[in-house]
Parts: C-alpha cells; sequence; structure tokens
C-alpha cells in the first residue's frame, strides 16, 4: 500500500516554534537529562517558589510514586489570569459562541479574573477550603471555565462531571470524591434543545445527603425547583463579594482536580491531576504543538467535561495567554455548516477536534465547507481515537485548505496532555499516524509476555518513564492506581493501547486492547454498561463489546441474557436501550442487543470477548479456537440468534 507522506510546509519549519532538527535535539536531551531540560522548560509558567528538582517518580512496586517538581509553589489560576493581566487585560481570553448563533459574548483576560474571583469569594463564603471537592456540572459557558479557576485559585479540588451523564452516574462521581458543593445552570441548550440540568442534579441529590450547596446559574432562565437553605442562584450572590480574591499558595503537588474516566473493569476511576507538573505539561504542549502565538484565536471543540476540554479549552490556552473560543452548542445546528461559520466570523486560526465530528461533516459534503471563509486557519488538530485516511484528507483538504498541517494527538485521561504528537514545524504527516513522542516521552512496545520490542514492531503500547502531566493516582483507590497501570509490564506504565511502530519511528495506534470501547471518541467501559443492563428486573447476565462503527468509530454491542422464562421482544430491546441512556447516559445508548441463549465461557467461567467481538462483526469465519469453551455449542447459538441490523 503506497503510503501518503505530507512533508513540512517550507514556511512553517523557517517559522515555527521547533523545526526538525530542534525537535531531534530537544527530544534527545529531554531523555538524556531530564533535570536540566525540566529546570528550563517549567519556567513557561510562573513559580511563587521555583523548584528545584524536576522527576522524582518511581513505577516499580517499591518504591513506587510519581512526583514532579516537588518543592516548587505557585497558582494554577494565577498563571492563568493575573500574570496577563499586565500586557493583555483588555485581551479576550474567552470568546463565547452560543447555541443560538446570534448569542455571543467577549470576556478580556480582566471580565474573566474578576468573575473567577467573584466565584472564588462565593465558594470561601460557601465555607469551601484547600483540598475540597466541587463538583462542576455545568453546559459549554465562560461560567464553566471561571468555576474551575476559581476553585484553582483557592486549592480547591474541581471534578467536572460532563453534562450528558445521567444523574445516577453524576451521583456515584459525587459520592466517590465526598463533594459537599455542587455548581450547575438552570438549564442546557444544546441543537435548541433544554436540557434540565438542574432537575439532574436534584435527583442526584436524593442520594447524596452530604451535598450543603448547590450553586445555579442562570443559563436560559427556565422555572427550576430551589430548595430552600440548599440552592442559591450564582448571579444573585456575585456582585455581593469582591472582584479579587488573593490567589492560595500551593505545592506543586497539591491536587487541582479530578477527572472520571472509564478504565476496563469496575466502575470509573476517579483520575487525580496535581498543580505544577500538569500546568507545566498543558502549557508546553499547547505552546508546541499548535505552536501557539499569543492573541490568535485557538479553538478546541472538546467540552469542558473531558480532559481536552480540560487542558487545551482551559488550562493550556490560558496559561499562554491565549484566545480561547468555547462553542456551547453542536457541529449541525442550526445546520451544518456551523463550525465553519464560527470559523469564519472569529477568525479563527487554529481548530482542534475529533475524528467523529470530521466524519459526521464529511458525510454532508463539501459544500457546508465552502460556502465559508476559512482563510484565518493556520493548523488543525485531532484527538480521541485515530483517524482514518479518508476523514484526514478531507479535514487536509477541504477544510486546511492543503495548506494547514493536520496535529493527530494521541494522549488520555491519564496523560494531561498530548504525549504522542507531530509538532507542525518539524514533522512530516502520514495520514492516521499520531507519529512521534513529546520531549520527555519515552514510549516503548512489548508483546503479550512483556518483553521489549525494537525497530518496526506491533505490540503493547507502553511509557517507561513518567513525564510531568502524569496522573497521580486514583480518588480514594490507591492501590487501585498501580494494580491497574504498572502491574501488568512491571516497570513500565500501560496505556491499554496497541500500537504499530513504522520502519520511520512513527506510532499508529490501532485502538484499545482492553475492554474499554471509544465511542465517538468518548471512553466507555464494558462493565459499565453490562452493570447497568444486569440492574434491569428482567436481566441475568450480560456482556458487552465493542463494534467497527461509520460515525462512532466504535458503538455499543451488548449481549443480553434474560431471566428464565422471560422472553425477548422488540418493546423490551427498546426498553433496556432506554434504560442504559437513563442509568449512564446518551454517549452508553448500545447500538445492538442480542437476546443471547447464553455466553461462551472458559471453563473457569471467564467470557471469551475474543468470540464475542467476531460474531457482533459478523466475522464468524474466524473464530480461533473454541474448544476450551466450557460449551462450545453456544457459539452456533449466538450466531443463530444474531440481531437483523437495523
Ligand atoms: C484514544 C482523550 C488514536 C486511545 C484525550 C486512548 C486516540 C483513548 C487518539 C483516551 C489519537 C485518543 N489516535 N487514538 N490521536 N487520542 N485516542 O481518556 O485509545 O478520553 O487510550 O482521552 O482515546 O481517551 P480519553
Amino acid at each position: 500500500m503506497a503510503e501518503t507522506i505530507v512533508p513540512v510546509p517550507a514556511q512553517w519549519a523557517a517559522t515555527a516554534h521547533v523545526d526538525a532538527a530542534a525537535y531531534a535535539r530537544l527530544h534527545a536531551q529531554s531523555l538524556a537529562d531530564p533535570q536540566a531540560f525540566w529546570a528550563r522548560e517549567a519556567g513557561i509558567i510562573d513559580w511563587i517558589r521555583p523548584p528545584s528538582v524536576a522527576d522524582a517518580s518511581n513505577f516499580n512496586a517499591d518504591g513506587f510514586g510519581i512526583s514532579w517538581f516537588a518543592d516548587g509553589q505557585l497558582n494554577v489560576a494565577a498563571n492563568c489570569l493575573d500574570r496577563h493581566l499586565a500586557t493583555r487585560a483588555n485581551q479576550p481570553a474567552i470568546i463565547w459562541e452560543g447555541d443560538d448563533p446570534g448569542d455571543s459574548r467577549v470576556l478580556s483576560y480582566a471580565d474573566l479574573h474578576a468573575l473567577t474571583c467573584r466565584i472564588a469569594n462565593v465558594l470561601k463564603a460557601q465555607g469551601v477550603r484547600p483540598g475540597d471537592r466541587v463538583i462542576l456540572y455545568l453546559p459549554m459557558i465562560p461560567e464553566a471555565a471561571a468555576a474551575m479557576l476559581a476553585c484553582a485559585r483557592i486549592g480547591a479540588i474541581h471534578a467536572v462531571v460532563f453534562g450528558g451523564f445521567s444523574p445516577e452516574a453524576l451521583a456515584g462521581r459525587i459520592q466517590d470524591c465526598g463533594a459537599k458543593i455542587v455548581i450547575t445552570a438552570d438549564e442546557g441548550l444544546r441543537a435548541g434543545k433544554h436540557v434540565p440540568l438542574k432537575a439532574n442534579v436534584d435527583q442526584a441529590l436524593e442520594h447524596c445527603p452530604d451535598v450543603a450547596h448547590v450553586l445555579v446559574v442562570r443559563r436560559t432562565g427556565g422555572a427550576v425547583a430551589m430548595q430552600a437553605g440548599r440552592d442559591l442562584y450564582l448571579d444573585e450572590l456575585l456582585p455581593r463579594v469582591a472582584a479579587t480574591c488573593p490567589p492560595e499558595v500551593m505545592e506543586a503537588e497539591s491536587p487541582l482536580f479530578i477527572l472520571y474516566t472509564s478504565g476496563s473493569t469496575g466502575k470509573p476511576k476517579g483520575v487525580l491531576h496535581t498543580s505544577g507538573g500538569y500546568l507545566v505539561w498543558a502549557a508546553m504542549t499547547h505552546h508546541y504543538v499548535f505552536d501557539h502565538r499569543p492573541g490568535e484565536v485557538y479553538w478546541c471543540t472538546a467540552d469542558i467535561g473531558w480532559v481536552t476540554g480540560h487542558s487545551y479549552g482551559v488550562y493550556g490556552p490560558l496559561a499562554n495567554g491565549a484566545t480561547s473560543l468555547m462553542f456551547e452548542g453542536v457541529p449541525s445546528h442550526p445546520d451544518h455548516g456551523r463550525f465553519w461559520q464560527i470559523v469564519e466570523k472569529w477568525r479563527v486560526a487554529t481548530l482542534y477536534s475529533a475524528p467523529t465530528a470530521i466524519r459526521a461533516l464529511m458525510r454532508e459534503g463539501e459544500d457546508w465547507v465552502k460556502a465559508h471563509d476559512l482563510s484565518s486557519l493556520r493548523l488543525l488538530g485531532s484527538v480521541g481515537e485515530p483517524i482514518n485516511p479518508e476523514a484526514w484528507d478531507w479535514y487536509h483538504r477541504f477544510v486546511g485548505g492543503r495548506r494547514c498541517p493536520i496535529v493527530d494527538t494521541w494522549w488520555q485521561t491519564e496523560n494531561g496532555g498530548a504525549l504522542i504528537t507531530p509538532l507542525p514545524g518539524a514533522t512530516a504527516l502520514k495520514p492516521g499516524s499520531a507519529s512521534l513522542p513529546m520531549f520527555g516521552v519515552e514510549p516503548v512496545l512489548v508483546d503479550g509476555e512483556g518483553r521489549i520490542l525494537d525497530g518496526a514492531a506491533q505490540g503493547n503500547l507502553c511509557l517507561a518513564r513518567s513525564w510531568p502531566g502524569q496522573m497521580r493516582g486514583i480518588w480514594g483507590e490507591p492501590a487501585r492506581f498501580f494494580d491497574a497501570y504498572f502491574s501488568t509490564f512491571p516497570g513500565l506504565y500501560f496505556t491499554g493501547d496497541g500500537c504499530r511502530r513504522d520502519e520511520d519511528g512513527y506510532h499508529w495506534i490501532t485502538g484499545r486492547v482492553d475492554d474499554v470501547i471509544n465511542v465517538s471518541g468518548h471512553r466507555m467501559g464494558s462493565a459499565e454498561v453490562e452493570s447497568a443492563l444486569v440492574a434491569h428486573p428482567l436481566v441475568a447476565e450480560a456482556a458487552v463489546v465493542g463494534v467497527a462503527h461509520d460515525l462512532k468509530g466504535q458503538g455499543i454491542y451488548a449481549y443480553v441474557i434474560l431471566n428464565a422464562g422471560e422472553e425477548a421482544s422488540e418493546a423490551l430491546r427498546r426498553e433496556l436501550i432506554a434504560w442504559v441512556r437513563r442509568e449512564i447516559g446518551p454517549i452508553a445508548t448500545p447500538d445492538a442487543i442480542h437476546f443471547a441463549p447464553g455466553l461462551p465461557k472458559t471453563r473457569s467461567g471467564k467470557i471469551m470477548r475474543r468470540i464475542l467481538r467476531k460474531i457482533a462483526e459478523n466475522d464468524t469465519a474466524s473464530l480461533g479456537d473454541t474448544s476450551t469453551l466450557a460449551d462450545p455449542t453456544v457459539v452456533e447459538a449466538l450466531i443463530d440468534t444474531r440481531p437483523v441490523p437495523a
């Protein structure tokens, strides 16, 4: 197969922060002399007390721990706001584009600073102290970014819960982190539809007696129930507090936020990030990967409910003095030209989006793109899943006019920011490859036995050393952190992804090798969907696998075994789908329900998911060895009961 290579445009090689020679030199230095390298790079942020040490991490069972810049002190919000006031107080920090194209707001750095300080003062007045957890369940509005920064300013730990999650999912997260305060909005607005955020919070709080306060941002003005003594409208409190609030002096390793993400087993993990290393990583990668120039309009389309929204919607760009565009709505409202209309309206220079969105827009045809002036764009980005070459080519050709490099950034919630990615002035692009490691990153491929593979090879993607943006733990479950990431291949961080490395050292992510399903670039654990299904009174057992899906990348395919005597029906199929949506949220919607007579299990009772994946993909010619099954006849029975695709 002929491989396309798109060389670095001459203009980029000449003017970017890093060219090919600089990349090679800096990457080599970052591995050979990390202390010197990081002492310099840590200067991208302002420290109250500069660190005298960099990496003090250990991936081994004895002395295991991750630590960066340990004796440094800083305040993350001061880095994102205060330090810019002298030079860019009036520059837009956030350009907000509402769901309705007629609705927008521009907040300068001075405005965002004042809003953040006021929210911080309200939180303090509600009794929030350093180390307390604050749940944010908000739409994409400037108050969401300000609330994150307000927590950082006073040393509280935010845990943002995506507004698409159900009351049940929200309650689980509130309980897990022990938050006593929730910030939400009356309603969200997406494609003209109202999302009942406050009503969801009310339902969740029926199971969370420890929550004493709910602060409500008035977004739509829709009528919501307000519980006296507990619920307060934020807009009534803000004018009563000062517009300044001194930033708390925080240790580099003080927790900054918790973000829940799905793992291969059990309930979602509360991924914990700390202050100094995380901010250095978010700011440094934002600077190099997006070749950021202060003042340029930069747009990351991710919701702040995901890690991409944290690192590249808020912390990275604001630490670097960028103008970050925040979009409340969806790409298809009011029509399929919305993204391009926004790029044209705000003269966006950098667009960072996801393959699933690109595929959905590609399906609508390029006329929507051509109808807008996209000449302001100079760089494109992609994240969340491997980008298929057709989508890459469409993005490059029609959106980027063949002049904009595409940075395909591979990383994870656990990583804080991009780890394997092209740098636009340094890396020739191969469509579909995330290419080369970021500074300080040492990827290795290992086989099933943990043997390190050299040269061109395919295997399990691991990281051989720590980097500043690495997560520091799982909230409330210290032992699970080691078990989940460091016990499979001793001495290495295991990503859960498969990867091929080609003869040029480029990395091609092949997708998850564990039981995590990547739906539209969002992680969903098989175990979570299974436990939602078995919570239904008629369901005895469930097994869930990912299947290839044209738009979403992967879809959710659920095998369901009903209780003895229960009949499968179309009505029950629909009910189960609605049930999962209610239990977790729309992103967990099963694409197929397979009423199954039994599951393929080994004699020790382990479900053979490999076989379930093959049957789900209708690839029954190559089922492999089924002789170790407790009951091999179940395979035929499963093939016979496959649902007819809708
Ligand atoms: C996948 C999102 C291929 C991968 C930042 C990873 C990707 C999971 C890419 C993390 C990419 C993310 N190419 N695969 N550029 N980016 N992934 O935690 O499987 O939501 O393990 O973080 O998404 O998803 P998460």
